[in-house]
């Protein structure tokens, strides 16, 4: 049987680090009050890292893929797909995935190694749930066989999308990338690697949470700044979460209780506790960026899932639960032993 799994691990964060105190500036530059005190108790989050302008999500996830492959002992020539799960891609097209391939290959070059082999390169667009559908359909491709080693990557510069006016919004976004390599192995079921999934998606709800705008004609039209009605937001996020997550075990034969770590999307540290009420688990069997990371979309679980493993909180042969949700809406949950 032909299952994937996780080799290698990578994270990237853009050095400039904004702590709340330097957003109660940033906003107070604009008459707009905030205070670290609300952003912590209603959030959880105490900073979140922008890229400098002219650094793209290629540009960050560069550094978590070259992060994961080494992890993984893997090169760039090893790698037949890349899937990239962003909202903030570097152009209209080509994907960010195309792009980072040409990257990653230039920098192997540069190094003497062989370059991407011209393998699939797209893009996966599910905003917040995007690392979670991009590693469902890397995993369903390199079951089918149509891939045998994949960077999956979530990366994001969702700094550029915010409304600086909108003091409810603007303080939960960060940047940042994170990677995994998922290879193709063959097992009898019992050894590391996914053993489900579950991704949905109702656009009844696409406009709780979304950028509007689009490009045409030369011109952005309608509104190109992240909106979001965050009291709907929250109450749909918590139900679905539970229900992906019961879906994910009941796929795999599992219970909560064989959770070792539970790894959800980082938007808000008050989902996440609800999250992990709902199924039973303590608050030191999720890993939490959030206070760190704030929310950085598609980049965020990857990222935390990065972070544990090089804390020494993942290890080898835990049974890990990621799970997103977001605009959309989109959710989803993956259950992988690592
Ligand atoms: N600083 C100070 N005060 C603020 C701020 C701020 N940054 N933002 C809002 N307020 C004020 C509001 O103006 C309001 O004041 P008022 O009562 O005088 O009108 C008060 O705080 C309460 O505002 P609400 O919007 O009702 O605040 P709420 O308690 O709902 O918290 C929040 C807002 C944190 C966004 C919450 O709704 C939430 O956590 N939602 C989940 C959404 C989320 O995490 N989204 C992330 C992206 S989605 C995803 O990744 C799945």
């Amino acid at each position: 049987k032909r299952y994937s799994r996780i080799t290698g691990t990578g994270s990237y964060l853009p050095p400039r680090r904004l702590s709340n105190h330097d957003m109660v500036a940033l906003l107070a530059a604009r008459g707009i009050e905030t205070s670290d005190e609300w952003i912590v108790e209603r959030t959880g989050i105490r900073a979140r890292h922008y890229a400098d302008d002219g650094v793209n999500a290629s540009d960050l996830a560069l550094a978590a893929c070259q992060q994961a492959l080494q992890a993984a002992g893997r090169q760039v020539g090893d790698i037949d797909l890349i899937i990239v799960a962003t909202s903030t891609p570097d152009m209209v097209f080509p994907s960010t995935a195309a792009i980072l391939q040409h990257k990653l290959t230039e920098a192997a070059l540069a190094q003497g190694q062989p370059g991407a082999a011209g393998g699939a390169a797209f893009d996966v667009q599910a905003v917040c749930s995007g690392f979670i559908y991009a590693l469902t359909v890397a995993d369903a491709m390199i079951r089918a066989g149509a891939a045998q080693r994949a960077l999956v990557v979530g990366a994001e510069v969702f700094s550029r999308l915010l409304d600086f006016n909108d003091r409810t919004t603007c303080v939960l976004f960060g940047d940042g990338a994170g990677a995994v390599v998922l290879e193709a192995v063959e097992h009898d079921g019992q050894g590391p690697g996914v053993l489900a999934s579950d991704i949905h998606a109702d656009g009844r709800h696409s406009g709780i949470l979304c950028v509007p705008g689009t490009v045409s004609g030369g011109q952005v039209l309608g509104d190109p700044l992240l909106k979001m009605d965050g009291q709907a937001v929250f109450k749909l996020a918590v139900g679905l979460l539970e229900d992906a997550a019961r879906a994910a075990l009941a796929k795999a034969g599992k219970q909560d209780a064989d959770i070792d770590w539970l790894i959800p999307h980082q938007a808000n540290i008050r989902i996440m506790q609800s999250t992990a009420r709902k199924l039973k688990l303590p608050m030191d069997k999720v890993v939490v960026t959030v206070h760190e990371h704030g929310n950085t979309s598609a980049a965020s679980i990857p990222l935390a899932l990065d972070h544990a493993v090089r804390q020494g909180q993942v290890r080898p042969g835990q049974l890990l639960m990621l799970e997103g949700v977001g605009g959309g809406f989109t959710w989803g949950a993956v259950l992988l032993r690592f």
